[in-house]
């Protein structure tokens, strides 16, 4: 059992039991998203790394399906899968393309990591192995991504060579034999100990001109990340099949994935069919991942979002949105109007498990915020503080003591304006997921109750404020 009453989501992908990190083999074939993820299948902590796996038709609904490659002398670590269409492998049959699995193979005596290949022909049902197909004889190169490149008609594996810092580029006719091409990193910017799960992906600039488009580097950093823990960055540039080069004037300052304290080792998936760039993360900071309270299963991927670029001034954002599956999940909207706020909390009549826009007008107050209180008195703020123009989410009073790493105020500062601020709010019973500045800016952080239902209000200090408006939905339980 979780911990009472039950803060298990109710949209976000959990395992049924056991430990998960990592997304990982994200693709989509024949109408099913698949997302494998790491996976022990004998407890609760990392260890015994196999690829679990579940599929889903609209990205909410999951349904589970046994482990797809399990550990054997290696542990499998992460990687992706691709659709090999022109069965370049050869490992297809029947004139239909096998999905091939590209992941890392941990041999925990040598403490090697080295690339393997296996693929399936069965609609990701069963795996065949192939083997090792890429070795440098390194302990720190892991978490291959592999994609087509068309302009050069190869595979493109980017994988990293952790402990350098490095993002390092291969390139493949058939998906086995691999080539160096170059490396990138390390960065001014990144100084953690070491990069994970790198992506690469090219992305439509929103606001730019039409067609207008930039590949984005995304690693995850295993320390020092926006709030000191583990985070990930990106990088935009272009990509010629062989490096991946900086944008002119590119300011070497972290850009992060995710502002919030739970939010790594991001992967998006191959294959969406109407072309959208979709990722989702594991929803963990790594000092506290063993920690988290929940049971029989430990571990939690975030929403997944759609990804565009857009440019700000003469700087680069990424941009995330929930994706828009999840409207169709919505149940039936609360509408607010026009509402004041002063110190004495309003009460809002919501759930626990929903989708909320809101516009808040802050005029003479120093903080606007809403409360998510428990039974107990726990209490999670997300609110926006109008000098700084700082959005936040503040965790200090949420939830019994988890780790000393939980208790904290993860902030997003929003780019230069005034007057009311309009934010997205995704909430699902333990995990809150908020986009600030055209999704710009997002924080997510889960939190822990310490018993009953979690009830609402909102709250302005310093001088009244208005909520312009508030439109939220309850997200309806998942039809399979
Ligand atoms: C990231 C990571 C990856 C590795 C996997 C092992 O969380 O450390 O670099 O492949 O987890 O489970």
């Amino acid at each position: 059992q979780w911990p009472a009453p039950d803060p298990r989501p109710s949209f976000h992908f959990a395992p049924e039991r056991n430990w998960m990190n990592d997304p990982n083999g994200l693709v989509f074939f024949e109408g099913e998203y698949h997302l494998f993820y790491q996976y022990n299948p004998h407890g609760d902590r990392w260890g015994h790394m196999s690829w679990g796996h579940a599929v889903s038709r609209d990205l909410l609904s999951w349904e589970h399906l046994p482990i797809a490659i399990p550990e054997t002398e290696v542990m499998a670590f992460s990687g992706s899968a691709v659709i090999d269409w022109k069965n370049t492998s050869g490992f297809g049959r029947n004139g239909k393309p096998p999905m091939v699995a590209i992941y890392t193979g941990f041999d925990p005596v040598t403490k090697n990591q080295s690339q393997f290949v296996a693929y399936s022909t069965d609609r990701g049902r069963t795996f065949s192995r192939h083997g090792k197909v890429l070795d440098i004889g390194s302990a720190e190169f892991r978490d291959p991504k592999v994609f087509w490149h068309a302009p050069t008609q190869r595979w493109v594996m980017v994988v990293v060579k952790a402990s350098e810092k490095k993002a390092a580029f291969y390139s493949s006719r058939d998906l086995k034999q691999w080539q160096h091409e170059s490396d990138f990193g390390p960065t001014a910017s990144s100084t953690s100990v070491n990069w994970e799960c790198p992506d690469l992906f090219e992305l439509p600039v929103a606001n730019g001109k039409p067609g207008e488009k930039r590949w984005v580097l995304a690693v995850s950093q295993g320390d020092k990340g926006p709030d000191n823990g583990s985070g990930g960055q990106y990088f935009v540039g272009a990509f010629d099949g062989k490096a991946f080069t900086l944008e002119p004037g590119w300011e070497d300052t972290p850009h992060w994935q995710d502002l919030g304290a739970d939010f790594y080792a991001s992967q998006s998936w191959s294959e969406v069919p109407d072309g959208r760039r979709i990722w989702i993360g594991w929803a963990t900071d790594l000092r506290y991942a063993h920690a988290i309270p929940t049971t029989p299963a430990r571990g939690l991927m975030t929403l997944p979002r759609t990804l565009t670029l857009r440019r700000e001034g003469a700087d680069w954002r990424l941009a995330q949105a929930p994706v828009r599956e999840l409207e169709s999940r919505r149940g039936a909207l609360t509408q607010l109007e026009d509402l004041t706020l002063g110190e004495t909390p309003v009460p809002l009549k919501l759930g626990e498990s929903l989708d909320m826009q809101l516009a808040i007008d802050p005029q003479l107050a120093s903080q606007v915020a809403l409360s998510l209180t428990d039974a107990q008195g726990y209490t999670l703020l997300i609110g926006y503080t109008p000098a700084t123009r700082e959005v936040f989410i503040d965790r200090t009073r949420a939830g019994p003591h988890v780790h000393d790493a939980f208790p904290d105020r993860n902030i997003a500062a929003l780019p230069p304006g005034d007057g009311p601020i309009t934010l997205r709010l995704v909430v699902d019973r333990s995990i809150v997921e908020l986009f600030a500045a055209d999704g710009t800016r997002v924080i997510t952080d889960r939190f822990f109750r310490g018993g009953g239902a979690l009830s609402w209000s909102a709250h302005a200090l310093g001088g009244r404020a208005r909520i312009q408006s508030l439109r939220a939905w309850p997200i309806e339980p998942a039809v399979l």
